[in-house]
């Protein structure tokens, strides 16, 4: 049936040499280098810190230790890009110094000299982000600033460091982003222990303000990290929510790392859940996205856009990857939908400009009594959009194969009303408990579609609309993908109509 029979010999031995490799003498693997995601040459890489669009350009600073490729001196890696998929490394922007390693933060564009930092009448760029120490009083979080003349390329730490310190072990990951209602720069940040979120406002990034708090709330069985809140239109422009999403680790619905947001109402001070159906959900439903962050300083008329880290803190450090450890979700332009089934943020991959053509139309109808058929044969990178006229099957998909006994399915179960993923036979097995399936709930009324953008060592998921984002990693042994239709019970009919496309690749 799959053309790929005898090579399952050959594929079962080439998984087995590379666990052993990724062990001991850390072999490059080219076979797993993310193509339309952002990975750094090498070393290790978790949190995106600091995305901003400036001058022409998106920037991507990433929490990055510049000698190894494992997490330890903690520095703010840097690249940039015209379309949020080419990504161009640079230098370390902003270094580990005088034992202070530098944690996630963001980067806002100071138009008009607020904080003073700025030279020549010129905007600058200012980065907020956490000093984390040990000194000897014992470990400490703060915020600091450093400032860029020359957009992004080198930083000078601000002198009057920290500009936030409440003397606690555990203070960190600020958001800031300049807030029209308020008419001040807005800090949003995580007191981890505590599952907090505390809002500060500052007139000139120096001088803060505590304005309110919002939780525990939610998910609290880790702690809380990575905070941002976003102004997110509906799909028409109409109307628009406030989302406040935070990261949680451990406890998060797929276990390890991962992320949920509330939606309501924020008036400069207070955050206030909404009490509608939908008010809490998950960013992603995947094992591997944490810690997104959206983009300041957008160009008008762009959409929210997030980013996160591809990995789970679970298994991150054992990632089966060399000379780089770890990579970016892609960008993801966010609105949410009110409907039926309640309120949802709905995310939709920035891809398009990687397609290779027209791309192939797949529409095919599998009869009542067959479980399986044929739809495309292509390679990673690859994008696929799907959607499903199920007739009363009830569970259907599709099987992503990279040879005859590897492949990752995605599909929808209605027995037990979940949207899933399953990376069970997907390849190598990082760490135990990595091979498993992510699931999320069905909404009743939303429709069966799945969109889909397949990687060397990933699958991110957009379901229902783009309301149920689900992203993991894989390590298969080929890059080949064929696609088959598959289903589980039922009599008639199943139908799927759709399209794919071969991926040109960003590297
Ligand atoms: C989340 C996180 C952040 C912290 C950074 C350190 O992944 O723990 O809270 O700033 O990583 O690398």
């Amino acid at each position: 049936m799959l053309r790929f029979a005898s090579a399952i010999v050959l594929a079962s031995l080439w998984v087995g040499c590379c666990v052993a490799q990724s062990e001991g003498t850390a072999k490059a693997t080219p076979q797993f280098r993310p193509q339309v995601h952002f990975s750094p040459q090498r070393n290790w890489t978790n949190d995106p810190n600091g995305l901003v669009y400036f001058d022409g350009e998106y920037h991507l600073f990433f929490q990055y230790n510049p000698f190894g490729d494992e997490w330890g001196h903690m520095s703010w890696g840097h690249a940039v890009s015209t379309d949020l998929l080419h990504w161009h490394q640079l230098p370390v922007a902003i270094p580990e110094a005088g034992g202070e390693m530098v944690f996630t933060g963001s980067v806002v564009v100071d138009e008009k000299n607020s904080s003073g930092l700025c030279v020549d009448g010129k905007a600058c760029m200012v980065a907020v982000f956490t000093g984390d120490s040990s000194p000897a009083s014992g470990h400490r979080e703060v915020q600091n600033l450093a400032v860029s003349q020359d957009r992004g390329r080198t930083w000078t730490r601000y002198a009057g460091n920290p500009v936030l310190d409440l003397h606690k072990s555990d203070f960190r990951d600020p958001s800031v982003t300049w807030n029209e209602g308020i008419h001040a720069w807005l800090m949003t940040v995580a007191l981890p222990n505590e599952h907090e979120v505390a809002f500060y406002r500052s007139a000139d990034l120096k001088d803060w303000s505590r304005v309110g708090t919002f939780g525990p709330d939610g998910a609290t069985s880790g702690v809380w990290e990575c905070p941002d809140l976003l102004q997110i239109p509906s799909k028409d422009g109409r109307s628009s929510v406030w989302a406040l999403k935070v990261g949680l680790n451990p406890g998060s619905l797929q276990g390890g790392s991962g992320e949920q947001y509330f939606l309501g109402s924020f008036d400069g001070k207070t955050f206030r859940r909404s009490t509608a159906a939908g008010s809490h959900g998950w960013t992603d439903y995947g094992k591997d996205s944490y810690c997104a962050i959206s983009y300041n300083h957008l160009p008008t008329g762009e959409r929210p856009t997030l980013l996160g880290w591809m990995a789970n803190w679970d298994y991150a450090k054992y990632l089966p990857t060399a000379p780089w450890r770890g990579q970016m979700t892609l960008a993801r332009r966010v609105t949410f939908v009110r409907d039926r089934d309640g309120m949802a943020l709905s995310q939709t991959p920035v891809i398009a400009p990687m397609r290779v053509g027209a791309g192939e139309a797949i529409a095919k109808e599998l009869a009542g009594g067959r479980d399986s058929a044929a739809l495309v044969e292509t390679e990673s990178p690859a994008e696929l959009v799907l959607r499903f006229d199920p007739g009363d099957a009830e569970s259907f998909g599709v099987r992503l194969y990279s040879d005859g006994g590897h492949w990752t399915e995605v599909g929808f179960d209605r027995a037990k009303m979940q949207f899933y993923v399953d990376r069970t036979h997907s390849g190598l097995e990082v760490a135990k408990g990595f091979l498993t399936r992510t699931n999320a709930p069905l909404a009743e009324h939303r429709p069966f579609d799945v969109h889909l953008v397949m990687d060397r060592s990933s699958v991110e998921a957009f379901a229902q609309g783009g309301t149920i984002a689900m992203t993991n990693l894989i390590f298969p042994p080929t890059e080949h993908v064929e696609v088959r239709l598959v289903r589980k019970g039922g009599h008639g009919a199943l139908k799927v109509s759709g399209r794919s496309w071969k991926l040109r690749s960003a590297r």
